[in-house]
């Protein structure tokens, strides 16, 4: 397995719309555990594909507690695609590896049931609330080339790219 680079906001191919998966084989699996790793390493709850540079519509996500105990729960979704989702909505903080060391408060469907092939290519759907709920849509969101900060007022939104900037200033000028 290989760590990735991620590329983070305003890089273009966050906003592109990623193409679907014809076939899932052994370079999609090496791509797939590869994107698993790099998430573990910047300790990221999900990473969908656009962010490390590829245009393509797979997510990886882990919503398990390691530092309470939890063992892993790897989740690898191809062409993953909302099928139903609750009327209820909830608003909870999210974060984003693209958007580094910032959160913002999101409102996101309660509950979606999702259709997606898993790592072997079968076909399978799931329904998720909670935490799994959020991820899910932040990474098919991320497909679309949506970000977190897409979904928040423009006020909120500028405020938060400010503090972006201020901190990548301060990193260069470390
Ligand atoms: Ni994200």
């Amino acid at each position: 397995m290989a760590k990735l680079p991620i590329f983070e906001y305003p890089h273009p191919i966050l906003k592109q719309i990623a193409s679907r998966v014809e076939k899932v084989d052994g370079s999609l699996q090496k791509l797939l555990d590869d994107m698993l790793e790099t998430m573990y390493a910047a300790q990221g709850v999900g990473l969908a594909a656009p962010q490390v540079g590829i245009s393509k519509r797979i997510i990886v996500i882990d919503t398990a507690h390691p530092d309470e105990g939890e063992s892993p729960r790897p989740l690898y979704l191809v062409n993953p695609e909302i099928v139903w989702h609750s009327q209820e909505e909830s608003s909870q903080f999210e974060g984003c590896l693209s958007v580094p060391e910032q959160r913002a408060e999101v409102t996101r469907y309660l509950e979606v049931r999702v259709h997606y092939q898993d790592y072997n290519g079968e076909e399978r759907e799931m329904t998720a609330d909670g935490l799994l709920s959020i991820a899910l849509q932040h990474e098919i969101d991320h497909l679309d080339g949506i970000l977190y900060i897409d979904r928040i007022s423009r006020l909120k939104r500028q405020i938060l790219i400010k503090k972006l900037q201020k901190l990548r200033r301060e990193e260069e000028n470390q």
